[in-house]
Protein backbone atom coordinates (compact mmCIF):
# COMPACT_ATOMS: atom_id res chain seq x y z
CA UNK A 1 0.00 0.00 0.00
CA UNK A 2 1.35 3.53 -0.74
CA UNK A 3 2.58 5.21 2.32
CA UNK A 4 0.43 8.70 2.32
CA UNK A 5 2.96 11.74 2.24
CA UNK A 6 1.43 14.15 4.32
CA UNK A 7 2.76 16.97 3.43
CA UNK A 8 2.17 16.84 -0.21
CA UNK A 9 -1.42 15.72 0.10
CA UNK A 10 -2.11 19.31 2.24
CA UNK A 11 0.22 20.96 -0.38
CA UNK A 12 -2.63 19.82 -2.84
CA UNK A 13 -5.54 21.07 -0.88
CA UNK A 14 -4.18 24.55 -0.58
CA UNK A 15 -2.27 24.03 3.11
CA UNK A 16 -2.98 23.19 6.39
CA UNK A 17 -4.95 26.07 7.24
CA UNK A 18 -7.18 24.87 4.27
CA UNK A 19 -7.57 21.29 5.01
CA UNK A 20 -8.82 22.69 8.33
CA UNK A 21 -11.61 24.71 6.40
CA UNK A 22 -12.84 22.11 4.74
CA UNK A 23 -15.76 19.85 6.06
CA UNK A 24 -14.62 16.06 6.90
CA UNK A 25 -16.65 15.03 3.84
CA UNK A 26 -14.59 16.66 1.79
CA UNK A 27 -11.56 16.14 3.54
CA UNK A 28 -12.79 12.37 3.40
CA UNK A 29 -13.45 12.61 -0.66
CA UNK A 30 -10.15 14.43 -1.41
CA UNK A 31 -7.78 12.08 0.77
CA UNK A 32 -10.07 9.11 -1.56
CA UNK A 33 -8.92 10.88 -4.25
CA UNK A 34 -5.66 11.67 -3.79
CA UNK A 35 -4.91 7.95 -3.37
CA UNK A 36 -6.77 6.78 -6.36
CA UNK A 37 -4.70 8.96 -8.43
CA UNK A 38 -1.09 8.08 -6.76
CA UNK A 39 -2.30 4.33 -8.08
CA UNK A 40 -3.10 5.92 -11.32
CA UNK A 41 0.31 6.95 -11.81
CA UNK A 42 1.95 9.89 -12.70
CA UNK A 43 -0.20 11.01 -15.69
CA UNK A 44 -3.00 11.34 -13.68
CA UNK A 45 -1.37 12.31 -10.24
CA UNK A 46 -1.30 16.13 -11.29
CA UNK A 47 -5.29 15.95 -10.15
CA UNK A 48 -4.75 14.24 -6.97
CA UNK A 49 -5.99 16.26 -4.81
CA UNK A 50 -8.63 18.39 -6.55
CA UNK A 51 -7.20 21.51 -5.74
CA UNK A 52 -9.01 25.00 -6.79
CA UNK A 53 -7.92 25.64 -10.08
CA UNK A 54 -5.40 28.59 -10.40
CA UNK A 55 -3.67 27.87 -6.95
CA UNK A 56 -0.50 26.61 -6.17
CA UNK A 57 -1.53 23.57 -4.77
CA UNK A 58 -2.90 22.66 -8.67
CA UNK A 59 0.52 22.82 -9.70
CA UNK A 60 1.41 19.78 -7.34
CA UNK A 61 3.99 22.09 -5.58
CA UNK A 62 4.54 20.28 -2.53
CA UNK A 63 7.69 22.68 -1.31
CA UNK A 64 5.66 25.73 -1.68
CA UNK A 65 4.84 27.90 1.27
CA UNK A 66 1.11 27.29 2.35
CA UNK A 67 -1.80 30.09 1.75
CA UNK A 68 -3.60 31.16 4.74
CA UNK A 69 -7.36 30.21 5.25
CA UNK A 70 -8.38 33.28 3.83
CA UNK A 71 -6.28 33.00 0.85
CA UNK A 72 -7.80 29.56 0.21
CA UNK A 73 -11.28 30.73 0.84
CA UNK A 74 -10.44 33.49 -1.98
CA UNK A 75 -9.74 31.18 -4.33
CA UNK A 76 -13.35 29.62 -4.27
CA UNK A 77 -14.47 32.48 -5.81
CA UNK A 78 -11.46 33.10 -8.16
CA UNK A 79 -12.15 29.57 -9.67
CA UNK A 80 -14.57 28.10 -12.61
CA UNK A 81 -14.30 24.76 -11.45
CA UNK A 82 -15.97 23.72 -8.30
CA UNK A 83 -14.07 20.76 -6.04
CA UNK A 84 -16.76 17.97 -6.86
CA UNK A 85 -16.41 18.05 -10.93
CA UNK A 86 -15.56 14.72 -12.58
CA UNK A 87 -12.47 13.75 -14.09
CA UNK A 88 -13.56 14.01 -17.50
CA UNK A 89 -14.74 17.62 -17.40
CA UNK A 90 -11.51 19.34 -16.02
CA UNK A 91 -7.80 18.90 -16.82
CA UNK A 92 -4.71 18.37 -14.31
CA UNK A 93 -2.53 20.86 -16.03
CA UNK A 94 -3.43 22.92 -18.99
CA UNK A 95 -6.19 22.37 -21.44
CA UNK A 96 -8.12 19.09 -21.68
CA UNK A 97 -7.15 16.41 -24.36
CA UNK A 98 -9.76 15.24 -27.01
CA UNK A 99 -11.08 11.81 -26.19
CA UNK A 100 -10.82 8.82 -28.32
CA UNK A 101 -14.34 8.02 -30.23
CA UNK A 102 -16.73 5.49 -28.19
CA UNK A 103 -18.66 2.75 -30.25
CA UNK A 104 -21.55 3.25 -31.64
CA UNK A 105 -23.35 0.64 -28.66
CA UNK A 106 -21.04 1.22 -26.05
CA UNK A 107 -20.23 -1.67 -23.12
CA UNK A 108 -19.63 -1.54 -19.44
CA UNK A 109 -16.08 -2.47 -20.86
CA UNK A 110 -15.95 0.01 -23.32
CA UNK A 111 -16.18 2.82 -20.73
CA UNK A 112 -13.63 1.02 -19.02
CA UNK A 113 -11.32 1.24 -21.53
CA UNK A 114 -12.17 4.50 -23.17
CA UNK A 115 -13.72 7.31 -20.14
CA UNK A 116 -12.98 5.46 -16.62
CA UNK A 117 -9.25 6.61 -17.27
CA UNK A 118 -8.65 7.83 -13.48
CA UNK A 119 -10.96 5.58 -11.69
CA UNK A 120 -10.10 2.02 -13.18
CA UNK A 121 -7.07 1.19 -11.63
CA UNK A 122 -8.45 1.86 -8.07
CA UNK A 123 -11.52 -0.23 -8.98
CA UNK A 124 -9.82 -3.16 -10.30
CA UNK A 125 -7.29 -3.09 -7.55
CA UNK A 126 -10.56 -3.17 -4.95
CA UNK A 127 -12.33 -5.75 -7.23
CA UNK A 128 -9.12 -7.77 -7.28
CA UNK A 129 -8.50 -7.81 -3.53
CA UNK A 130 -12.35 -8.81 -2.76
CA UNK A 131 -11.80 -11.64 -5.38
CA UNK A 132 -9.11 -12.84 -3.47
CA UNK A 133 -10.33 -12.27 -0.10
CA UNK A 134 -13.13 -14.76 -1.80
CA UNK A 135 -16.41 -11.78 -1.78
CA UNK A 136 -19.01 -12.62 -3.28
CA UNK A 137 -19.55 -11.87 -7.47
CA UNK A 138 -21.46 -8.65 -6.02
CA UNK A 139 -19.76 -7.76 -3.70
CA UNK A 140 -16.47 -8.35 -6.21
CA UNK A 141 -18.88 -6.25 -8.84
CA UNK A 142 -19.57 -3.34 -6.63
CA UNK A 143 -15.78 -2.82 -5.66
CA UNK A 144 -14.81 -2.84 -9.23
CA UNK A 145 -17.96 0.21 -10.07
CA UNK A 146 -17.86 1.86 -6.98
CA UNK A 147 -15.94 4.89 -7.79
CA UNK A 148 -16.10 4.81 -11.69
CA UNK A 149 -18.85 7.86 -11.38
CA UNK A 150 -16.33 10.00 -10.38
CA UNK A 151 -15.33 10.82 -13.77
CA UNK A 152 -18.82 12.21 -13.75
CA UNK A 153 -19.40 13.88 -10.97
CA UNK A 154 -17.41 13.44 -7.66
CA UNK A 155 -19.26 15.08 -4.64
CA UNK A 156 -21.85 12.53 -3.26
CA UNK A 157 -20.26 9.92 -5.58
CA UNK A 158 -21.52 6.55 -3.24
CA UNK A 159 -25.10 7.70 -4.35
CA UNK A 160 -24.46 9.15 -8.05
CA UNK A 161 -22.53 6.35 -8.56
CA UNK A 162 -25.18 3.88 -7.44
CA UNK A 163 -28.02 5.56 -9.28
CA UNK A 164 -25.57 5.27 -12.51
CA UNK A 165 -25.63 1.46 -11.76
CA UNK A 166 -29.40 0.91 -10.85
CA UNK A 167 -31.38 -0.28 -13.85
CA UNK A 168 -28.19 -2.89 -14.95
CA UNK A 169 -27.42 -4.65 -11.31
CA UNK A 170 -28.98 -6.26 -8.37
CA UNK A 171 -30.14 -4.01 -5.68
CA UNK A 172 -27.85 -5.61 -3.60
CA UNK A 173 -24.86 -4.21 -5.99
CA UNK A 174 -26.26 -0.82 -5.51
CA UNK A 175 -26.64 -0.79 -1.51
CA UNK A 176 -22.89 -2.05 -1.60
CA UNK A 177 -22.13 1.16 -3.83
CA UNK A 178 -24.49 3.54 -2.29
CA UNK A 179 -23.28 3.26 1.63
CA UNK A 180 -19.73 2.96 0.88
CA UNK A 181 -19.04 6.21 0.92
CA UNK A 182 -21.14 6.85 4.69
CA UNK A 183 -19.38 3.24 6.36
CA UNK A 184 -15.56 4.17 5.25
CA UNK A 185 -15.71 6.39 8.77
CA UNK A 186 -17.24 3.79 11.20
CA UNK A 187 -15.09 1.02 12.51
CA UNK A 188 -16.33 -2.82 12.92
CA UNK A 189 -13.56 -4.49 13.82
CA UNK A 190 -15.62 -7.99 13.66
CA UNK A 191 -15.61 -7.60 10.18
CA UNK A 192 -12.68 -6.49 9.47
CA UNK A 193 -12.43 -2.56 9.38
CA UNK A 194 -10.58 -0.57 11.63
CA UNK A 195 -10.52 3.05 11.42
CA UNK A 196 -8.03 3.69 9.56
CA UNK A 197 -4.85 5.41 11.07
CA UNK A 198 -4.68 7.38 7.97
CA UNK A 199 -8.02 9.47 8.49
CA UNK A 200 -6.78 9.42 12.31
CA UNK A 201 -3.94 11.44 11.26
CA UNK A 202 -5.69 13.36 8.96
CA UNK A 203 -8.81 14.28 10.71
CA UNK A 204 -7.62 14.27 14.54
CA UNK A 205 -9.13 12.11 17.66
CA UNK A 206 -12.33 14.41 17.83
CA UNK A 207 -13.28 13.88 14.04
CA UNK A 208 -17.25 13.78 13.42
CA UNK A 209 -18.88 12.66 10.58
CA UNK A 210 -21.42 15.07 8.95
CA UNK A 211 -25.19 14.19 9.98
CA UNK A 212 -26.35 12.79 6.88
CA UNK A 213 -23.69 10.61 6.68
CA UNK A 214 -23.79 9.63 10.69
CA UNK A 215 -27.68 9.46 9.66
CA UNK A 216 -27.01 6.81 7.12
CA UNK A 217 -24.73 5.24 9.04
CA UNK A 218 -27.30 4.44 11.41
CA UNK A 219 -29.81 2.99 9.07
CA UNK A 220 -27.09 1.16 7.36
CA UNK A 221 -25.98 -0.76 9.87
CA UNK A 222 -29.04 -2.49 11.24
CA UNK A 223 -29.83 -3.23 7.56
CA UNK A 224 -29.80 -6.65 6.44
CA UNK A 225 -27.31 -6.09 3.53
CA UNK A 226 -25.46 -3.91 6.31
CA UNK A 227 -21.92 -6.33 4.99
CA UNK A 228 -22.21 -5.68 1.51
CA UNK A 229 -21.19 -2.14 1.39
CA UNK A 230 -18.99 -2.82 4.41
CA UNK A 231 -17.24 -4.99 2.57
CA UNK A 232 -16.63 -2.66 -0.34
CA UNK A 233 -14.93 -0.43 2.40
CA UNK A 234 -13.11 -3.22 3.35
CA UNK A 235 -11.57 -3.90 -0.01
CA UNK A 236 -11.68 -0.17 -1.00
CA UNK A 237 -8.97 0.86 2.10
CA UNK A 238 -6.36 -1.18 1.09
CA UNK A 239 -6.95 -0.61 -2.69
CA UNK A 240 -4.17 1.78 -3.34
CA UNK A 241 -1.04 -0.12 -4.56
CA UNK A 242 1.09 1.64 -7.21
CA UNK A 243 2.34 -1.13 -8.54
CA UNK A 244 -0.24 -3.30 -8.53
CA UNK A 245 -2.28 -3.45 -12.41
CA UNK A 246 -5.22 -6.25 -12.41
CA UNK A 247 -6.91 -6.58 -15.91
CA UNK A 248 -10.58 -5.81 -16.66
CA UNK A 249 -10.47 -9.88 -18.49
CA UNK A 250 -10.27 -10.89 -14.86
CA UNK A 251 -13.64 -9.50 -14.15
CA UNK A 252 -15.14 -10.55 -18.00
CA UNK A 253 -17.34 -13.04 -16.45
CA UNK A 254 -18.83 -11.88 -13.61
CA UNK A 255 -19.80 -8.85 -15.33
CA UNK A 256 -21.26 -11.05 -17.98
CA UNK A 257 -23.01 -12.87 -15.04
CA UNK A 258 -24.46 -10.04 -13.39
CA UNK A 259 -24.32 -6.63 -15.77
CA UNK A 260 -27.60 -6.29 -17.63
CA UNK A 261 -25.65 -5.02 -20.69
CA UNK A 262 -28.32 -3.25 -22.62
CA UNK A 263 -28.49 -4.09 -26.24
CA UNK A 264 -28.47 -0.73 -27.74
CA UNK A 265 -25.46 0.47 -25.50
CA UNK A 266 -25.11 2.42 -22.52
CA UNK A 267 -26.44 5.92 -22.91
CA UNK A 268 -28.88 4.41 -25.44
CA UNK A 269 -31.41 2.24 -23.84
CA UNK A 270 -33.41 5.20 -23.00
CA UNK A 271 -33.54 4.04 -19.07
CA UNK A 272 -34.06 6.62 -16.89
CA UNK A 273 -29.65 7.42 -16.68
CA UNK A 274 -29.42 6.76 -20.03
CA UNK A 275 -28.22 10.33 -19.76
CA UNK A 276 -25.90 9.95 -17.07
CA UNK A 277 -23.44 7.38 -19.46
CA UNK A 278 -24.09 10.07 -22.50
CA UNK A 279 -22.32 12.92 -20.32
CA UNK A 280 -19.46 10.17 -19.68
CA UNK A 281 -19.73 9.41 -23.27
CA UNK A 282 -19.72 13.21 -24.88
CA UNK A 283 -18.45 15.55 -22.16
CA UNK A 284 -17.78 17.83 -25.23
CA UNK A 285 -21.36 18.59 -25.94
CA UNK A 286 -21.95 22.18 -25.14
CA UNK A 287 -25.45 22.01 -23.87
FE1 LIG B 1 -15.45 5.79 -2.81
FE1 LIG C 1 -12.60 3.72 -3.52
Amino acid sequence: MKKLDRRDFFATLGGAAAVAAMTHEARADALERYMMAAAAGPAAAGSAGSAPPGSSASAGAGNKPFPTTAEVEAQIETSPKRWGVGNLFTAPNGNVKRLPPMPAKPTLIDYFKLRFVQTSNHCLQSANRAMKNGMSEEIILACLLHDTVQELIKVDHGWWSAQMYEPYVSPKVTFAIRYHQALRFYEDKEHGYEYPDLYRRMYGSDYKPEPYIEQTWQMVRKHKWYLEPRMVTVNDLYAFEPNVHPTLEQFTDIIGRNFKQPREGLGFDNSSVAHMWRSIATPDHPL
